[in-house]
C-alpha cells in the first residue's frame, strides 16, 4: 500500500518538488506510524531531524570498527553505532569493514607470507594479534584489535547503545546470517525490547537481507543501495528500509520510499551515508531522510540541529 507522509510533502514543496505518488495502489494522506526504530524528532517547520548514526563507531576520531571507536561514539553522545561483520578461517564473527586486514591492520608486519591477508583466511587468534589502531592518526590508539561481534555486542550493551549491524559481504560467508541471528540471540539482542529500537540488521545483499527476514521476521532490516522507484515495492516485502549513498538521492526518491509500507506494516525509511560535512547533512535533511550515517557524528548532529 503506498502513502503520503506530511513531512515528507512538506520537505518536497520546501524544495520546490512535485511528491509523485505511485501509479497503481491507494494512497492514504492519513497519518501512519512513525519510524519503525528508532523514532526521530521534528523542528520547525515539520522537518524532520534525522537519527544520526555513528558509521563504524565514531570513525572519523578513532580507528574504525575498533570498541575504542564504539567508545568514542558513546563520549560524543550517540547511542547508535554502525559496523562490519565477517568472518574467520575457523568461523568466528568479527567486525572489519574490508575483506582483507592489510589496510586497518599490521597483517603485513606480523604475517608477511600470507598475502592477501584475507579475513577469512586467518583464525580468529591469528586476528587477536593483530594491530587494529597504531595506523590511525598519531598512534594514540596503537594496541586496538579487530574485535569479534561477541565482544563488540558486549562493548554496546555495555554502553547501553544501538547496533546497525552490516553483513558485509556475505557471498563470501555462506550461513553468516543465521550464524549471526544465533549469536545476537544467545547475547540477548533478539528480544522484544532489542527488536522494537536497538537493533537493525543491512546488507548490500538483497538476498541476505531476504534471509535475514526469513529466519527473523521480527527483526528491522534494511537494504544498502539505492533501487529504482519502480522496483521499490519489490524490496518493501522483505525489508523496512532503504539505505542509500547520499550521492544518489533525490526528495522525489526519499519521499517515493517513504511512500510504501515495509515489511513490518509501517512507513519504510532511509538512512544515507556517508555524510560528513555540514552542508550534505543540510542538504540530505531537506530531502526528508529518517537517518544520517557518519564518520563525523558530531558535525552531522551540529548541522541538522541548525546549530
Ligand atoms: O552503513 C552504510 C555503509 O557502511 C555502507 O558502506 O562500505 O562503509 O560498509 P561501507
Ligand atoms: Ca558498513
Amino acid at each position: 500500500m503506498y502513502v503520503v507522509r506530511p513531512a515528507a510533502a512538506a520537505t518536497a514543496a520546501f524544495l520546490g518538488l512535485t511528491l509523485t505518488v505511485l501509479g497503481g495502489g491507494s494512497v492514504s494522506a492519513a497519518p501512519i506510524p512513525g519510524p519503525t526504530a528508532p523514532a526521530a524528532g521534528t523542528r520547525g517547520a515539520d522537518v524532520l531531524v534525522p537519527v544520526v548514526y555513528a558509521h563504524r563507531g565514531a570513525s572519523a576520531y578513532a580507528p574504525e570498527n575498533t570498541l575504542e571507536a564504539v567508545d568514542r561514539a558513546m563520549w560524543l553522545g550517540f547511542d547508535w553505532v554502525e559496523n562490519d561483520v565477517q568472518r574467520t578461517k575457523d568461523g568466528e564473527l568479527v567486525v572489519i569493514h574490508d575483506d582483507t586486514l592489510s589496510r586497518t591492520t599490521d597483517v603485513e608486519q606480523v604475517f608477511p607470507d600470507r598475502r592477501p591477508w584475507r579475513v577469512a583466511d586467518f583464525t580468529a587468534a591469528e586476528i587477536a594479534r593483530l594491530d587494529a589502531g597504531a595506523w590511525f592518526g598519531d598512534g594514540e590508539y596503537a594496541g586496538a584489535h579487530v574485535p569479534t561481534l561477541r565482544e563488540y555486542m558486549a562493548q554496546v550493551r555495555g554502553n547501553r547503545q544501538k547496533l546497525l549491524l552490516e553483513i558485509k559481504k556475505p557471498e563470501l560467508y555462506p550461513g553468516i546470517e543465521e550464524q549471526t541471528l544465533r549469536l545476537l540471540e544467545e547475547l540477548g539482542w533478539l528480544d522484544e525490547r532489542h527488536v522494537a529500537d536497538r537493533l537493525v540488521v543491512q546488507s548490500f545483499s538483497a538476498d541476505s537481507v531476504k534471509i535475514v527476514h526469513r529466519l527473523r521476521p521480527d527483526v528491522v532490516t534494511a537494504f544498502l543501495g539505492t533501487p529504482p522507484v519502480a522496483d521499490l515495492p519489490r524490496y518493501a516485502e522483505f525489508t523496512d528500509r532503504i539505505n542509500p549513498w547520499h550521492t544518489t538521492i533525490s526528495a522525489d526518491w526519499v519521499a517515493a520510499v517513504h511512500g510504501l509500507r515495509g515489511a513490518h506494516g509501517k512507513a519504510m525509511e532511509v538512512d544515507t551515508w556517508i555524510v560528513d560535512d555540514a552542508a550534505t547533512a543540510r542538504k540530505v535533511q531537506a530531502m526528508g531522510v529518517d537517518g544520517i550515517i557518519t564518520n563525523a557524528p558530531d558535525v552531522v548532529r551540529g548541522a541538522v540541529n541548525g546549530l
